[in-house]
Parts: C-alpha cells; structure tokens; sequence
C-alpha cells in the first residue's frame, strides 16, 4: 500500500505527481511548491498530520483545496487515493 503511494506521489498521479509541490520528501518544499500561498502541507510534521483526519485527507485529494494551489485529482480511483494517504501517514515523524 505504501509502496504503491510512494510511486503514485513521485511520479504517476495525473495530472500532476503530487511531490512536484510537497516536494520528493513530503516535506512541501517541491519546485511548484515555492510561490505558493499558501505553501504546500508538510507531511512529515507529525504533531500537524495526527490532527487532520484521514477522511479529510482524502476529501482534499479528491475535490482540491479552495482557494490554494492545491487542486483537485478527482480522476484517482479511491483505492489509489487511499494508498496516497497511507504514504503520506508514512512520512510524519
Ligand atoms: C500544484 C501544487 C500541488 C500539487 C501538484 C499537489 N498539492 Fe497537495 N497541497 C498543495 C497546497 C498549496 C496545499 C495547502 C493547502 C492549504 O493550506 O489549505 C496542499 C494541501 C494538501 C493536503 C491537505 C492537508 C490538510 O491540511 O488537510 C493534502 C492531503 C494534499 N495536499 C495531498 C496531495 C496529494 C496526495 C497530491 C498528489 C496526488 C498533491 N497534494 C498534489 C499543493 C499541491
């Protein structure tokens, strides 16, 4: 599950890998990422990510944040975008 996020986060979600903007770490520092405002979630802040709940994580991948650069992969089957959220878990510390 994990392993099948982490490709889908580096590379092959459409129409844009997610690490293009939270950055090849999860960490929000991704090339896109750096004019945004605001900045793209740090994944890998642990006190942060234990407060958001995972039905609002895959809400957002789904339909996008209003009004913020991060937009919406409705095209992603839900089992991929459950396997984004178990990578995404993955990197809290
Ligand atoms: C074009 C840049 C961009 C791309 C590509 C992008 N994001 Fe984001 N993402 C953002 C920004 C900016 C935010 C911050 C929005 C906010 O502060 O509300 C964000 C927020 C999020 C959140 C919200 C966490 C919370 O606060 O509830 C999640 C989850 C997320 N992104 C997952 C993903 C995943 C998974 C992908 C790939 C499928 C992805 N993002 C691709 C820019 C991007």
């Amino acid at each position: 599950m994990i392993r099948e996020g982490k490709t889908l986060f580096l590379k092959t979600a459409q129409p844009v890998a997610c690490a293009m903007c939270h950055g090849e770490q999860g960490d929000g520092k991704g090339i896109m990422g750096a004019a945004l405002v605001p900045p793209p979630r740090n994944f890998t802040c642990g006190v942060m990510m234990k407060d958001i709940p995972d039905g609002q994580l895959f809400w957002i991948i789904k339909n996008g944040s209003p009004e913020t650069g991060m937009m919406s992969f409705a095209g992603l089957p839900e089992e991929q975008v459950w396997q984004l959220i178990h990578y995404i878990r993955s990197l809290a510390k």
